[in-house]
C-alpha cells in the first residue's frame, strides 16, 4: 500500500482482483447443480475493471441505469446475462436495453410494463419481464437502505401483484415469467431474506395455479458485510444453500444481485494525514480524503474500520475524530475512534471500502475524484487515473 501510495497518490482505492473472485466464486459454487445465476449488482462498484474480471469470471449483472449498462457492455459483459432493475426506466433507457438484448427487467409497476411492451413492440421483439414485489418484511438494517417494507417506493404490494400478473396478459410483446424481490442491504442476519423468500415462493405457487407460468425467482441482493469489530456476517456458502434447500425440485431458476458482499471487503480507501490538530476538548487527524471520496460515514453513521498503513506499537494510539478537507461539520470518516496515532505524513486505510465508496464519490468543493488501483497477484495496476483539474470543468461554459 505504501508503493502504491507513493506511485499513484492519495487519496487511492485500491481492489483485490482475488478477493472479488473468491467471493463470486462461493456464490456460484454454492448454488452446486441447481438452475441459478448470479448478477453482480453494477452499483456497488462500477468500475470497468471489476466488471470485466467478474465477467471472465462468468457473473451477470444488476444494473440500474442506461450508464450501467454501457459499463457493463464497455467492460465485456455478455448483455444475455444482464437484469435491469429500479423504480424509474426512462423510454431511452428501456430502448438501448432492448437493442443490447438484454436477458430482462425486474419491474416495477403496470405503467412500466406497459412502456417495456410498447416499446419492445417498436423493435418488433419480445421483452421478458419478472415484477419485483414488496414482501413486506423488515430487513432490520439501516432505513435508508431498507427497501421491502410496505412504506418505501420500491416493488408491488403482495396483495396487488396477483391481479398485477393477471392484466399483464394483454402485453403482447412481455413475457412475463418470473417474480423477483429485494428487500434491503447490509443484512447481518439472513433470516429475513429468507421469510421475503418463503412468502415469494407462495405467491408463485398461487401464481401458477392461477396459470402463469414463472421460471425464475430473484431473490435480490442484500447480504451484509462485517464493518465493525463483532459484526458477524453470515457466509455467503451457508445463505446460499439455505435458500437452494428452499427452492428445489420447484422447477425454477433461482436468480441473486449481490452487490456489497462481492466487493465491500476486497477494497481499501488510503489516505494520507495532513495535519493532527486539537480544540481543547477534541483532538483531530485531518486527512487528504473526505465526504466525496466516501460518503457513507457522513450520510448513514457507516463505520469503517482505520488501519495504519505502518502498525509500529511504540506510537500508541489516541481517540480522534477523523476528518477531511470538505467544509461539513458533516465531513468526516470517523468520530471519537480510538486508532493508531498517526502523524503528518503517514498513510491510513479505511477498510471495507470496496463496495459503495467510489461509486458514491461526487466532485464536491471541486475534489478531483481519487485514483482507482486493482491489485492482481504480485502486481497492481491503476485501473481509473485520478481527476485532473480540466476533468472537473469537462462541458461547462462561462
Ligand atoms: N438489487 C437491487 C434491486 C438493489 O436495489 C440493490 C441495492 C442490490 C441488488 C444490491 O444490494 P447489496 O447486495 O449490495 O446489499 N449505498 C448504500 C447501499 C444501497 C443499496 C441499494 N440497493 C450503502 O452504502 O450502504
Amino acid at each position: 500500500m505504501d508503493a502504491i501510495a507513493r506511485r499513484a497518490g492519495t487519496p487511492c482505492y485500491i481492489y483485490s482482483a482475488a478477493g472479488i473472485l473468491s467471493r463470486y466464486r462461493a456464490y456460484d459454487e454454492a448454488f452446486g447443480a441447481a438452475p441459478h445465476q448470479v448478477f453482480f449488482a453494477v452499483k456497488a462498484n462500477s468500475n470497468l475493471a471489476v466488471l470485466a474480471l467478474l465477467a471472465k469470471a462468468g457473473a451477470g449483472f444488476d444494473i440500474v441505469s442506461g450508464g450501467e449498462l454501457f459499463r457493463v457492455l464497455k467492460a465485456g459483459g455478455d448483455p444475455a446475462k444482464v437484469v435491469f432493475s429500479g423504480v424509474g426506466k426512462t423510454a431511452p433507457e428501456v430502448e438501448y436495453a432492448l437493442e443490447s438484448g438484454i436477458r430482462g427487467f425486474n419491474c416495477e409497476s403496470e405503467a412500466e410494463l406497459s412502456l417495456i411492451d410498447s416499446l419492445a413492440a417498436r423493435q418488433g421483439k419480445k421483452a421478458r419481464a419478472a415484477l419485483r414485489v414488496n414482501p413486506d418484511v423488515d430487513a432490520e438494517t439501516h432505513p435508508y437502505i431498507s427497501t421491502g417494507l410496505r412504506e418505501n417506493k420500491f416493488g408491488i404490494a403482495m396483495e396487488e401483484v396477483e391481479a398485477v400478473y393477471g392484466r399483464a396478459r394483454r402485453f403482447q410483446n412481455l413475457i412475463l415469467d418470473g417474480v423477483s424481490c429485494h428487500i434491503g442491504s447490509q443484512l447481518l442476519n439472513s433470516s429475513p431474506l429468507v421469510e421475503a423468500l418463503d412468502r415469494v415462493l407462495e405467491l408463485v405457487e398461487r401464481l401458477r395455479a392461477a396459470g402463469t407460468a414463472i421460471g425464475h425467482l430473484d431473490l435480490g441482493g442484500g447480504l451484509g458485510v462485517p464493518y465493525e469489530p463483532g459484526d458477524e456476517a453470515p457466509s455467503i456458502g451457508a445463505y446460499i444453500e439455505r435458500i437452494c434447500e428452499r427452492v428445489k425440485d420447484r422447477g425454477l431458476e433461482l436468480m441473486v444481485e449481490p452487490g456489497r458482499s462481492l466487493v465491500a471487503e476486497s477494497g481499501l480507501l488510503v489516505t494520507r494525514v495532513l495535519y493532527r490538530k486539537s480544540n481543547g476538548t477534541k483532538e483531530f487527524i485531518i486527512v487528504d480524503a473526505a465526504m466525496n471520496d466516501l460518503v457513507r460515514p457522513s450520510l448513514y453513521e457507516a463505520y469503517h474500520e482505520i488501519l495504519p498503513v505502518k502498525r509500529d506499537p511504540r506510537r500508541g494510539t489516541a481517540k480522534v475524530d477523523v476528518v477531511g478537507p470538505v467544509c461539513e461539520s458533516g465531513d468526516f470518516l470517523a468520530l471519537d475512534r480510538e486508532v493508531a496515532n498517526l502523524l503528518p505524513g503517514d498513510l491510513m486505510a479505511l477498510a471495507t471500502a470496496g463496495a459503495y465508496g467510489f461509486v458514491m464519490a461526487s466532485n464536491y468543493n471541486s475534489r478531483p475524484r481519487a485514483v482507482e488501483v486493482l491489485v492482481e497477484g504480485a502486481s497492481w495496476r491503476v485501473v481509473r487515473t485520478r481527476e485532473t483539474l480540466d476533468d472537473l470543468i469537462r462541458g461547462e461554459s462561462v
